[in-house]
Order: C-alpha cells, then structure tokens, then sequence
C-alpha cells in the first residue's frame, strides 16, 4: 500500500510541490508565534516545504501542521525535525559521557525516553546519533559522539537507532533517526571544525565507517551529510559516498538531508554557482536541502536545462513520502500532538530517576588515592569553583529542549544527597578563565556560565576562607558547556588557567582536594594528576547531573564508566588512540625512555595520560585464569576465551571487562589491538565470576587493500583486561 499510495500521490504533483518536499526550512519566526503571517508559512502554503526542524511545543507544531494539512493543495503533512541528541527535557549525559556507560541497554533505554518525551511534544525526526569517530580531542564535536572507537561506535549507533525507532516506527511514541554526519567529520585536519578531512579508503572502511553502517543495518530511517570534504569532494556532493557507498553497498532505503546550508556551502569550497552545486547534490543522492533553499531555487532550470533528471527528482520525493507514510503522518498527521501527553510524558519524575542512574554511570574516577573517596556524610565541604552552582551548564552542549533552569547544579545535588549531619560551604572561586573574552565565545543558545564581575583576588580569598573552615574541598573545574560542542575547536587541551590557579592555591591549604571536572573532551591533566588525590570526571551529564555527581561523591553509587576516548599527556600527542600500528620502527621499552631512530618524542612519552578503556571503580577486580578452548580456529569454527574476575575490595560494583584482539601478520598493516568484545558486570565484593567471549572468524575480519572484509589465517593474540593498556593474553591460530 505504501508504494501505491506515494505513487498516486506523486501522480497529483506538480513540480514546483515536489521540489518543495525536498525543502527543510528552519522555523524562524514561526517559533515565536505568528505562523500564519510569516514566509515560512506562505511557503508551506505553496506546498514548497517538506518539514521543518527546531520549533518546540505540541500548540506551535499543531499550528504549523495546520497550515500543511489544511491549506496547501495537497495537504502534505510535514515532517518536524529537532536536535535531540541526548535526550529532550530529561537530559542524559553528552553523548561521549553516555558512552562511557558501556551500557548498550542503558543506552538504547535514554534514545527510547528521548523518543517519547520528543514525541509528545510534537517532533516526530531526530538529528542523531552523530556516530563521527574521531581521535582528536582539539575538535569540539568529540562531545556529540561516542569517541575513538570504530566497534564500540557501532554497538551505540544501533543501540540509540533501535532506541529512537523502536521496532515500529508508526507508533506514536517513536521517532525518525538520522543518523550523522556521515562521513568523516570527526577527523577535520588539526582538529579545527569544518576542516579538510584527507583520509585513504582502507582507513575510512575499517575506521571510520563501521558506526555509519552500523546505523544502516539497524535501519536508520535518514542520514545527514557532513560539511567537510572526503576525497577532495564535498560530503554533500559526493556521489561515491552517498551513492556508490551508502546505497549501493550498504543498502541504505531512507533519505538524505543536508547538514544545514551543506549545499550553498560548496560554493564557498569551489565547486560552482548555487545551481551547480544544488544539481551536483542531488545527482550524487542528497534528498533534502536544510535551510540553504538551493534545490527550492534552483532545481527547476536544472531540470529544464538537462542537469537533473525528473527521476531523481522523483527519487528524492519518494524517499521522502515513505517517510512521512513510515510515521504514520498521512493517517494522522497530528498524531504527535497530544497535549496530554505533552504535559504527562515529558521531564517526569520516572525519567528523571532513569537519567539519574543513567548520568552516575558516565562518570569516570580517575584517581582515587588513599580512597579518598566515597566521602561520609559528614562533617564539612568547601564547594569551589565556577561549574559548582551552574546549573545552566549541567546538561552540556546541544541541548535544544532542556529547560535549562530544571537542571540539578552540583551544590543543589550535594545538598540532597550529602544529608542534614553534612556542611556545605560554596564559593566560586574563578570565573571560567581570565579573559571575558572566552565565555563569550564558548556560548551557543544563549547557554554561557555568568561572569562575575569581582576582581580574582576576591573571589580567591572567599574561596580560601570556607576552604579553611572545611574537611574536604570539592573543586568543580573544567570547561564550560560550550568550551565543547560545535564550532568550539581548542589547540589547548587545558583546564583554563584561572581555574588551574585556583585549584593550586586550595591544594597549598593543606586540605584534601578532589577535582570534580566537567569537561566536553579528553583534557590533559598531567598537572592535576600529579597533584589532586582525587579526580571525578564527570562529563555533563544531564539535567540530573549534580544529584547524580553526589550519589558518586558519597558513595551512593559506585563509579563503573569508563574512557571512550584517549586522554592525552600534551597537545601534541593528538590525534591519540589506542588502536594504533605498531610501525616499523616500535619503541623497544615499557617505560617510556626515549629511544633515537624510533618512533616516539624527544620531550613526551607515546603513551596517553588515561588509555582508552580506562576507569576506576571504589573496589577493586583482579583477572586471573585467562583461557582459550583451542589454539587453532577454522574458518566456520569459534574459539571461546574465559576469564575470571574477582571484586576484592570492600565495595560492590561493575566492571567492564574488554576483549581485545591483535592480527599479527595480515596483507595489510594491522593495529595492535582492537576491542572486539566487552561485558559490563556486576560482581558483589568478595565474588568471583567467570566471563565468556565466544571468537568467531567475524571479529576477525577487515578491509584489505581490495576493500574486501576478509580473515586472512594466521597468528591472533587476545587480550583480556580491565583497560586498552592490558597485557594479559592468549593466543591462536586462524586455520583454512
Ligand atoms: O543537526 C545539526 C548538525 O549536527 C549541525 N548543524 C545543524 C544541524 C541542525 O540543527
């Protein structure tokens, strides 16, 4: 029926209403109230626009729906998409923090809270998963993915599609998916948004494309293009990419939009006038055009001239009607605008609790000398710092729908959760950093952290009065919600410098310190390592962000999450990932000791702060008893490697216990290990448990020079261990 109904509605359309279906405006003026006045709404009128994105609440989406549905010839509903990237008002933590969870349940669970919350208020699109790998924590965007990973990237893509679109997407508590920004836009050249991007096939196929296509086979219902240029074309003109790789290999049926003006922005790369460039778009299979009105404007004399076909066109405008049939649009086109469920489903005490436990599995102890932490709940706390009562910066960047005054800040958390037998002093301490320039540039949404205007010297010495009164200071230090995100590349992988002072001057107090940071990136903390006893990274981890911290903190929570992305020593280490080659020329040493005409630095050790993997918990897991049921493995044959990991502290907890793998001799270079494997588990303390990995010739397979996904035999090492840097291992032999 759907091929039938779109085709006979496609019969009906003139070009100009077909064009429009590939039109994505943005709301404008809509969203402050006067839609039927305003340009967009002539527009939808004409039957020149296919949705719109970013306009919140059930009355304004009904209102616009309305003019669709009621006044345009063809009464097209249309689609409303939004970013809702890490949940809508109940906020999970930034996506790179929610990956830390290792959570795939957990995960695909805060997508599907997204998709009902979004849903009842009228959205029925998500612009997300954004699945970029990326390996350079100087790129702002490093915030919005899952980090470094290609394997685990793909497990979260899937998890957040099948969260978002569940098994049936005409249910009306699931969205649309779109999956982004494919492709290759974490790795812009130093880490500088919108930058080149140079990469060989070998790398994007084995690299950076897995979390892509992961999306697909989960059935991601859209892709978005990204910005940068791969190949030396840009994505969004790039018919190898989305054509000849998206839908000819991988099989993708949904459609494509732009990445916001993606198409006039080829102008500016010098691809040609904005004809050209929106003909070049849709000849290499772009669907929708975001905001830039390329295709609106131009595509009609393309057609006459001969630089389009009608097939394409028409391509473009089925993909599109599926859609809007998939949700169930055309049977109800109002059938996400319950104002019931607008005011029951949204921000509810049951999600809140849900992003909570959530949001206190993200976080990631670092250090945690002389168990300073979990803290008793007693005595007094020096709360210092400018992320402390911010709660305007607790849901973190990308935040489209959060109401960023219902955010738990830190101290409101620490207040709650630390009890009537605890005192909480707070003073700021600093602002974000020196120069007022930089709140200002790190603000998007008029989301900002507030300056405040006494001098250093004053906010210093009312932090250093309550740090003296208390037991235990609690420094909240990092970088603001929009130091990350987009547009907000760094070339300094530091805490600002404000803040470093700050942190020195309350660590000469003599008092214990424990750095509670929020940051967007991996940083580099080599000073802080060496001088805080303890360090909580805590991402933004959502609206429930400081209740959750505190749970931490006091130890209602142990700490499980652990790093998706490398923590680097310096700058100049980046781009840093565990999942290097080994080179011709590999350090000889462990240690780190510099060795010439080998590949390391004169004036830094190869190995990162914190490795991929990484995270401590309150108690503590020995590995013992590493196993493999066979050294030799066929090809239709599995190998199961086990494990036993006992809890032998005195808390209970989770481990995340990793499988990685090293091909030793391949056609082509192969890295030193891969993660192929993990599982998240609870060991109660004292208790030991054995964990099986079952290996089959899939996770040992690649792209070889050929672009073929193939195992070649031979020699495999498995590694088993708490962390990237495991050297615990067996190994055996892939046999024909
Ligand atoms: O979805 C986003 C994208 O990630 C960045 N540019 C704008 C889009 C729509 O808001």
């Amino acid at each position: 029926p759907k091929t039938e109904f779109v085709a006979e509605l496609m019969s009906k359309m003139t070009l100009e209403e077909k064009i429009g279906q590939l039109n994505l405006p943005t709301s404008g003026d809509i969203t402050t109230g006067s839609a039927s006045s305003s340009n967009v709404a002539k527009n939808i009128e004409e039957g020149k626009v296919g949705g719109l994105f970013n306009i919140k609440s059930v009355q304004k989406i009904k209102e616009v729906q309305k003019i669709a549905v009621e006044k345009s010839r063809l009464k097209i509903p249309l689609l409303f998409g939004m970013d809702v990237i890490h949940g809508y008002e109940t906020t999970f933590p930034i996506p790179l923090g929610l990956s830390c969870t290792w959570d795939m349940k957990l995960i695909e669970r805060s997508a599907q809270i997204a998709a009902q919350e979004a849903s009842a208020d009228g959205i029925n699109w998500t612009f997300s998963p954004m699945v970029d790998i990326s390996r350079d924590p100087r790129w702002g965007r490093v915030s919005e993915g899952s980090g470094e990973d290609p394997y685990l990237g793909s497990q979260i893509a899937k998890a957040m599609v099948h969260g978002y679109q569940g098994d049936d997407l005409s249910k009306n508590n699931t969205i649309l998916s779109c999956v982004k920004h494919f492709a290759l836009y974490g790795a812009p050249d130093a880490g500088r948004d919108y930058n080149t991007v140079d990469m060989s096939r070998i790398k994007m196929y084995n690299d950076y494309f897995p979390p892509y296509k992961a999306a697909v086979d989960a059935g991601v219902g859209s892709a978005m293009a990204s910005f940068n240029e791969v190949e030396g074309i840009p994505a969004t003109g790039n018919k190898w990419l989305m054509t000849d790789v998206l839908r000819k290999q991988w099989g993708f049926k949904g459609f494509v939009v732009t990445d916001f003006t993606g198409i006039n922005e080829m102008v500016e790369h010098g691809m040609g006038d904005l004809q050209t460039v929106s003909a070049l778009a849709l000849n290499a299979g772009i669907e929708m055009d975001m905001v830039g009105e390329g295709f609106l404007t131009t595509l009609k004399k393309s057609l006459d001239e001969g630089k389009v076909s009608m097939e394409q066109i028409d391509n473009a405008v089925r993909l599109i009607l599926d859609a809007k049939y998939d949700l169930g649009l055309f049977q109800d086109p109002y059938k996400y605008c319950d104002e019931k469920r607008a005011k029951t489903e949204i921000f509810t005490t049951s999600h809140r609790a849900e992003a909570r436990k959530t949001a206190a599995q993200s976080l990631v102890l670092l250090k945690n000398n002389n168990q300073l932490l979990p803290l008793k709940k007693s005595g007094t706390i020096a709360l210092i710092g400018p992320l402390a009562d911010a709660k305007e910066n607790m849901a973190g960047t990308w935040s489209v729908a959060t109401k960023m005054e219902n955010s738990v800040s830190l101290l409101a958390g620490i207040k709650e959760v630390a009890g009537n037998a605890t005192k909480v002093l707070y003073a700021k301490g600093s602002n974000l950093d020196y120069d007022p320039a930089f709140e200002e540039k790190a603000t998007m949404f008029g989301k900002t952290l507030h300056r405040d205007n006494r001098t250093k010297e004053e906010l210093l010495a009312e932090a250093l009065k309550i740090a003296n009164q208390s037991d235990i200071i609690f420094a909240a230090l990092g970088e603001s919600a929009e130091m990350s995100g987009e547009s907000s590349s760094r070339t300094n992988l530091e805490i600002p410098q404000a803040q470093k002072d700050l942190l020195q001057a309350l660590l000469k107090t003599g008092k214990p310190v424990v750095l509670v940071l929020f940051t967007g990136r991996p940083l580099v903390l080599v000073q802080e390592n060496e001088t805080v006893p303890a360090i909580l990274n805590t991402w933004f981890a959502g609206s429930e962000a400081g209740s959750a911290i505190a749970d931490v903190l006091f130890g209602n929570e142990n700490p499980s999450g652990k790093l998706t992305a490398t923590f680097p020593r310096s700058v100049g280490q980046v781009p840093i990932y565990y999942n290097q080659k080994n080179t011709g020329r590999p350090l000889g040493n462990k240690e780190g000791k510099f060795e010439k005409f080998r590949s390391n630095y004169i004036d830094e050790r190869n190995e990162p702060l914190f490795p991929f993997g990484f995270g401590l918990s309150y108690t503590t897991f020995e590995y013992s008893n590493l196993k493999i049921s066979s050294d030799k493995m066929n090809f239709n044959d599995k190998v199961n490697v086990t494990v036993d990991v006992t809890n032998t502290g005195n808390f209970d907890g989770k481990e995340v216990v990793q499988l990685y793998i090293r091909d030793m001799v391949g056609s082509v270079t192969r890295p030193i290990k891969e993660l192929k494997g993990f599982q998240k588990i609870a060991i109660k303390k004292g208790e030991k448990q054995t964990v099986t990995f079952e290996i089959s010739v899939e996770e040992l397979k690649f792209y070889n020079s050929d672009l073929q996904f193939i195992a070649e035999p031979g020699a495999f090492q498995v590694f088993v261990g708490t962390n990237s840097s495991t050297d615990n291992k067996v190994s055996f032999e892939l046999i024909k």
